[in-house]
């Protein structure tokens, strides 16, 4: 296919900020606010609404996104979000102010109680709060539920262990509870070791971090041994839901043994990615560890009314009031449409087209049988490189060089929501890259708005203000 990303400036520039097309400066009052923190005048965009809307729709076609095509980023489960959902959300009756009195939301509370109920159902688990923000502060909460129990049953321990392909946050999420993080060697099939797991869990032991499939997309086939070592050692089992797509209405990690996950509703149930948030990672738990989970927790009273309590050894907020409540009505409206056969239908068909893709493309393969997303090796390629002439192709390309046990890897999530004809442009993506020339590889993109960029500058020094324009800098300054 050819693919021509739109460019609507100079060749050095993008759409330029609305300020820099037309701005006016205002006066501003006295404001009853220190001296420091104000100031006697603003300069403000100005634009006209003809001028506004087509800004956005030329920024929306300088980028990329699901809406345009596919986005096989392996683990991110880019799966695409119906409209419906978002008609959903936007009823004007769905945003109900927090502080309203309980008497006066009940059917608010009743579908966040019905959607903890769903939740536990498709997890396996006993009770769910909705509050955390996202999956990352899920599984912080999650620890921070397992440090209370720990610490409830008089238990002094320490560390969590943490497989060696997990996601960053989940060693990043185990220190900021507070605990020293265990690495556990993945063995010679990229599976959990149970020889190396026994050497790690002792008296010290919190928790093991697991998701499964893992993200090279192998089912753990011990998973219930591995679960098992850890109760042994007296630690709990945490289950990062990121890969909960591969599972929906085929198995349940409560049922593996897990006792406390999360849920990235972004990855699972077709809410939008939030960057780290605004979106939500309800985290589910156990029957014995729902007393510590965040407060206030919605439930059904013997009355049949709904109230928000706090739960007796609650952790305390993760986030104001019931989380993200826009974001997790979307989740809901997603499960309600799908119902327990569109669920397991989802799943199983995101475990097939990951299966059609890996077969159809030229790139090794090598670890498997694979569920949901594989991970593929760009060889003496590098990834980066072939990622960036995909581009060219009108695809998202994968992510590139994680885990690191691949070398070059190259983890592809089609997910269910693609046709086989979008998994053949991909198939085609594949393959130009893969008969590219170096030269080919090091120069691409270039059909798209912008180019290579300076990843580690944008990284370490964004611009996110136009201020920073405006003191003199420019968009490429690091
Ligand atoms: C395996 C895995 N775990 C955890 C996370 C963190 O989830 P979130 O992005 O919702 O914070 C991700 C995100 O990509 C992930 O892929």
């Amino acid at each position: 296919m050819r693919y021509d990303q739109a460019r609507w400036a100079d060749e050095d520039r993008y759409e330029p900020l609305l300020i820099e097309k037309r701005s006016e400066t205002v006066e501003i009052d006295d404001a009853p606010l220190p001296e420091e923190l104000t100031r006697d005048e603003l300069t403000m965009a100005a634009p006209a609404e003809p001028e506004l809307a087509r800004h956005y729709t030329r920024l929306s076609q300088e980028t990329y996104g699901v809406d345009s095509g596919p986005f096989p980023l392996g683990s991110c489960t880019m799966k695409y979000n119906p409209a419906l959902l978002e008609r959903v959300a936007s009823d004007e009756n769905a945003a109900v102010h927090p502080d309203r009195p309980d008497e006066s939301v009940q059917g608010t509370l009743e579908v966040m109680a019905t959607l903890q109920e769903w939740l536990g159902r498709i997890g396996g688990m006993d009770a769910v709060t909705l509050q955390p923000p996202a999956g990352a502060a899920g599984e912080y909460t999650g620890l921070l539920i397992t440090r209370a129990y720990h610490e409830q049953r008089g238990e002094d321990r320490t560390e969590v262990v943490v497989p060696d392909s997990a996601h960053g946050t989940n060693f990043a999420s185990a220190a900021m509870a507070g605990f020293d993080v265990v690495e556990l060697p993945s063995g010679d099939d990229g599976r959990v070791n149970l020889e190396a797991l026994e050497a790690a869990v002792g008296e010290e032991t919190a928790a093991l971090m697991l998701t499964n499939p893992n993200t090279l997309g192998l089912f753990e086939r011990d998973i219930e041994t591995v679960t098992e070592v850890v109760h042994d050692a007296g630690g709990l089992v945490y289950y990062d839901g990121a890969n909960l797509n591969a599972l929906l209405g085929q198995a349940r990690p409560g049922d593996m043994g897990f006792d406390v996950m999360h849920y990235n509703v972004h990855k699972t149930f077709a809410t939008p990615h939030g960057g780290g948030g605004p979106g939500a990672g309800p985290v589910g738990v156990r029957e014995d560890l729902a007393p510590y989970l965040p407060a206030p927790h919605v439930r059904e009273t013997d009355g049949g009314t709904y109230e928000r309590y706090e739960p007796a050894h609650s952790i305390g907020k993760v986030h104001g009031f019931e989380g993200n409540w826009l974001v997790l009505l979307k989740a809901y409206a997603y499960i309600r449409r799908l119902g327990d056969e569109g669920l397991a239908d989802a799943s199983a068909k995101a475990v097939l087209n990951a299966n059609y893709l890996a077969e159809r493309i030229d790139f090794e393969v090598p670890y498997g049988p694979f569920h949901h997303e594989f991970v593929a090796s760009a060889g003496d390629r590098d990834a980066a490189d072939v990622a960036k002439h995909m581009l060219d192709h009108g695809v998202h390309p994968p992510t590139t060089k994680w885990p690191e046990l691949v070398e070059e890897a190259l983890m592809v999530e089609p997910t269910e929501a693609e046709s086989r004809e979008t998994l053949d442009l991909l198939v085609a993506a594949f393959d130009a890259a893969g008969d590219a020339d170096a030269d080919a590889l090091e120069s691409a993109p270039h059909r798209t708005t912008a180019s290579r960029i300076d990843q580690v500058a944008a990284a370490r020094s964004p611009r996110l203000s136009w201020r920073a324009l405006d003191d003199g800098g420019s968009r490429t300054d690091p």
